[in-house]
């Protein structure tokens, strides 16, 4: 009797009105397919903009101020992410601009440096990036 490993497949069996096997004959339900992802848990990762804008702050210097959980020169990403969460669309533009001009006052009197050979879609792109941190 394997009842205790079985139960997933016994509740899905039921769902499916299938539920006639007796324990000598173990169904292989080969017509059942099992999602089992739940929605609520978002795979970032999987987002190509997190891919995109990952990659161009680990080629920048970004990581030297900035780290995902924590404080270090600037803010923790994921604090960025939280604090802009609501925020509209234009959002994703000023940060960028933001990034290539420099500046200070948002999060303290620590500047960030400019980045002046970083083009507007390149830092929107990040940005888009750091804005997914939220929590
Ligand atoms: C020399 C350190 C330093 C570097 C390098 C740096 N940052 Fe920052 N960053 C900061 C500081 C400090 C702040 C907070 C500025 C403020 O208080 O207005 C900040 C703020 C930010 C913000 C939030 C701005 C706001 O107004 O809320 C974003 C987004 C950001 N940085 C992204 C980046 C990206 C992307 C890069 C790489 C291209 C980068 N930073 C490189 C220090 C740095």
């Amino acid at each position: 009797m394997k009842k205790l490993l079985l139960i997933p497949v016994a509740l899905l069996s039921l769902i499916a009105c299938n539920n006639n096997s007796s324990s000598t004959e173990e169904k292989k339900d080969t017509g059942t397919t099992t999602t089992n992802t739940a929605p609520a848990e978002v795979d970032i990762s999987a987002n190509p903009d997190y891919k995109a804008g990952l990659a161009l702050i680990a080629k920048n210097d970004c990581l030297t101020c900035h780290s995902v959980n924590d404080k270090i020169n600037g803010p923790a990403y994921k604090d960025v992410a939280n604090k802009y969460a609501n925020a509209g669309d234009t959002i994703v533009t000023h940060l960028a601009k933001k990034i290539i001009a420099g500046g200070s006052g948002v999060w303290g009197e620590i500047p960030m440096t400019p980045h002046p050979t970083v083009s507007q879609a390149d830092a929107e792109q990040m940005v888009k990036y750091v804005l997914l941190l939220k929590k």
